[in-house]
């Protein structure tokens, strides 16, 4: 993994309970937004936890949702609004959830990106993130194009034991 970028010093993580925003956020960072029912569904659950970067002013700039099942966790989906971008925040939002998630004896940590996603891909490899797999035909895009997803992985532990 290469070093995280400084923590931008104007940027702070907080805990989101708020559907109506994530689901804003979510909107101006994918093509294909997800409604606030469907965040408040998310987050309802215990297992689940979304966490907001915002600046000193308090503007959300992104946005980061995780769920756990015994010891694998899985990013559900992570943003940064576009002109806040290259920055370093998604570093700082993923770390946190990273940390928040070895905290939790958490051994390995997946998510799904489309493989057309190369600024995405590109972002998980730097933070360590390896290919484990691939998913058919998973996503379907505003033009109805399927793509494949990359299913990817981090070990936060070894979990030979398990
Ligand atoms: C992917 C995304 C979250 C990255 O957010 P970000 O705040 O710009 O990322 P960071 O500034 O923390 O970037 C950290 C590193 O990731 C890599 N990276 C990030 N964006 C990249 C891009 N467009 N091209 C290549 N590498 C990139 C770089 O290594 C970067 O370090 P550097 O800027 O020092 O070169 C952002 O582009 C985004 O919100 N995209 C739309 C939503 C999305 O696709 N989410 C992922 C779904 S699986």
């Amino acid at each position: 993994m290469t070093a995280p970028p400084d923590k931008p010093r104007d940027a702070a993580i907080k805990r989101c309970m708020d559907p109506a925003l994530l689901s804003e956020l979510h909107g101006l960072c994918f093509d294909t937004g997800w409604t606030a029912q469907s965040f408040a569904g998310l987050i309802a659950s215990p297992a689940v936890s979304a966490f907001v970067v915002v600046s000193t002013s308090e503007e959300a700039r992104g946005l980061v949702v995780l769920r756990q099942a015994a010891d694998e966790a899985e990013i559900i989906t992570i943003g940064i609004l576009p002109d806040h971008r290259r920055r370093g925040l998604a570093c700082a939002l993923l770390d946190h959830a990273l940390e928040r998630s070895a905290a939790d004896g958490i051994a390995v940590v997946y998510l799904e990106v489309s493989e057309d996603n190369t600024a995405a891909r590109n972002f998980y490899r730097a933070r360590g993130f390896g290919e484990t797999g691939r998913r058919d035909a998973y996503y379907t895009g505003a033009d109805a194009t399927r793509m494949d997803a990359i299913v990817m992985a981090l070990h936060l532990r070894d979990n030979t034991d398990r």
